[in-house]
C-alpha cells in the first residue's frame, strides 16, 4: 500500500509542476499556501485555472470531470448562462447600493415557498454564519444556553465537531451520538431545562453520506417539541436533495433551518429561517427585536443569482432529475464494488454521495474510519483518470453532467478496483478468494 501510494504521489508530482510551483509560492503569504483548510490534500492541491460546464482545467492543462461541484455550492456548473445574465444585470445596476434591493424579497419568497419549515428567512454570507445565527436565535428566543450537537458533525469552520478543536465557537455544547436514539433521548431529558436547541444535519453530508434514521429524527422532533427546545436542521448541503430539501423528502418539519451553498446561485450565501413565532423577533419595528446586520447580507450579485437559480434553473423537476441520477450513480458504484468483491461502498442520497474505502456499516461519523492512505490512493488515482472529487470521497453532482460523465466515473472506479483489488479485499472476501 505504501509503495502504491508513493508511486501515485510521484506520478502526480511529475504531472503537475505548475500547481506545485504555485502552491510553494503561495506559502510565502498564506499559511500552508492555503486559505481554506479542506482544499488541502497531500502531496499538494491542484490549482484550478478555470471551469466550463461540468469540466475543470488545472494549471498544467489537465481536464477533469467535476464530480465535486464545489462541495455542493456549484450545482449549476461553471457556465450557466441564466446565472451569468442575472449577475451582469445586477452588476450593471451598481453593486453596493446601501439599501434594500429589488431581489432580496423575491429570493425570500422563493425559499419560503419551497422549504416546509420556513415562514420567514434572513440572509447572511455562509453556512457557518447561518448556523451561528440559528444557534444564537435559539438561545435568545428560549432564554436557555446549551446546544445539543452530534459527535463528528460539521456545521462550519468554527462549528466543527469532527474532532475536538480550539477553533470551535465557545457555546456550551452537549455532545450526543448520531443515530443513538436512546442515548440522545436520555441526554435531552437530563438537560431539558438548559437546552436552547438541537442542531442536526438530517444526513451527514461531507462527513460520510450518513442518513439519520427516521425513528431517530422522529424522537428528536417529539422530544424537542415537548420540552420547548428549538430543533434546527442544518440543510446547508442537504437542501438540494429535493425541491424542498431533505425535510420535505422526509416529511419532517424542524423549527428552524440553516442554508448555504448553491442557493445563492454559486455566490457566497447563507440563510437561516423558521417559524414566524421565532423569526418575527428580527422585525426591527418590534420593541424586543433581535439585531441581525451584515454589510453583504443582501448583496445584489448573490440575491440576483439566487433568484435566477431558484426561479429558472433548480426547478422541482431539475431537482428530481439530478437526485435520480445520483441514485443511479450510487447503485452502479455499489454494483461495481460487489462485482469485484472489494471492501468499498458509496453512501449518500440523491446527488450527494461519499465513497468509503471499507465495507463496514456506517451509522455515525466514528464508523467512517477510512484508512487515510487508501483514501489518498483512491483520490490520486481518480484525478489521474480525470475525475475530480474530494479527498474524503465526497461527490456532489452538478446539473451540466451527462450520463456519459457518470459512466466515466463508474469506469474509473471499476478500473481502480481491478488494479488494486488485492489491497481492497476485506477479511470476508479474501477468505472467499484465497
Ligand atoms: C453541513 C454543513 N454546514 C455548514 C457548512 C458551512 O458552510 P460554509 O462553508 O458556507 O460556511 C458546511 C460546509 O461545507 C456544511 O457541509
Amino acid at each position: 500500500m505504501q509503495e502504491a501510494l508513493r508511486e501515485a504521489e510521484q506520478r502526480f508530482t511529475a504531472a503537475n509542476p505548475k500547481s506545485l510551483a504555485r502552491h510553494r509560492a503561495a506559502q510565502a503569504h498564506l499559511p500552508g499556501g492555503n486559505t481554506r483548510t479542506n482544499m488541502y490534500f497531500s502531496p499538494f492541491p491542484l490549482t484550478i485555472a478555470r471551469g466550463e460546464g461540468a469540466r475543470l482545467y488545472d494549471l498544467d492543462g489537465h481536464a477533469y470531470v467535476d464530480f465535486l461541484g464545489e462541495y455542493t455550492a456549484g450545482i449549476f456548473g461553471h457556465s450557466e448562462g441564466r446565472i451569468r445574465a442575472a449577475i451582469i444585470e445586477a452588476l450593471d445596476g451598481g453593486v453596493n447600493l446601501g439599501g434594500p434591493n429589488q431581489w432580496e424579497a423575491e429570493l425570500g419568497r422563493l425559499m419560503c415557498e419551497r422549504f416546509p419549515s420556513l415562514d420567514k428567512v434572513r440572509f447572511c454570507n455562509s453556512g457557518t454564519e447561518a448556523n451561528l445565527y440559528a444557534i444564537s436565535t435559539a438561545r435568545a428566543a428560549t432564554g436557555r444556553t446549551h446546544i445539543l450537537i452530534f459527535d463528528g458533525a460539521y456545521h462550519g469552520g468554527v462549528l466543527s465537531f469532527v474532532k475536538p478543536s480550539p477553533m470551535t465557537a465557545p457555546f456550551p455544547f452537549i455532545l450526543a451520538q448520531y443515530n443513538d436514539l436512546e442515548g440522545t433521548a436520555t441526554l435531552i431529558a437530563r438537560h431539558r431545562d438548559e437546552l436552547a436547541a438541537v442542531l442536526i444535519e438530517p444526513m451527514i453530508g461531507s462527513g460520510g453520506g450518513i442518513s439519520a434514521d427516521r425513528a431517530f429524527l422522529a424522537m428528536l422532533r417529539d422530544e424537542t417539541r415537548q420540552h420547548g427546545i428549538i430543533l434546527i436542521f442544518d440543510e446547508v448541503m442537504t437542501s438540494r436533495l429535493s425541491r424542498g430539501g431533505l425535510q420535505e423528502k422526509l416529511g419532517m418539519v424542524p423549527d428552524m433551518t440553516s442554508f448555504g451553498k448553491y442557493l445563492g446561485g454559486g455566490l457566497s450565501f447563507g440563510a437561516f429561517g423558521g417559524r414566524d413565532a421565532i423569526m418575527r423577533r428580527f422585525d426591527p419595528a418590534e420593541t424586543d427585536s433581535f439585531v441581525h446586520s451584515g454589510t453583504y447580507n443582501n448583496n445584489t450579485l448573490t440575491m440576483a443569482a439566487g433568484v435566477a437559480a431558484l426561479r429558472e434553473i433548480y426547478t422541482p423537476s431539475a431537482a428530481n432529475d439530478l437526485n435520480a441520477r445520483g441514485d443511479r450513480l450510487r447503485e452502479m458504484m455499489n454494483a461495481v464494488f460487489r462485482r469485484h468483491g472489494v471492501a468499498m461502498q458509496m453512501l449518500g442520497q440523491g446527488s450527494l454521495n461519499v465513497v468509503h474505502v471499507h465495507g463496514r456499516p456506517v451509522r455515525r461519523p466514528a464508523d467512517v474510519a477510512n484508512d487515510p492512505m487508501l483514501q489518498a490512493l483512491f483520490h490520486l488515482e481518480m484525478l489521474e483518470r480525470g475525475i475530480y472529487l474530494a479527498r474524503r470521497g465526497l461527490s456532489a453532482l452538478c446539473l451540466p453532467l451527462e450520463d456519459a460523465d457518470v459512466d466515466r466515473f463508474v469506469e474509473a472506479v471499476d478500473d481502480f478496483c481491478a488494479v488494486y483489488r488485492p489491497l481492497l479485499l476485506d477479511a470476508e472476501t479474501s477468505r472467499i478468494y484465497a
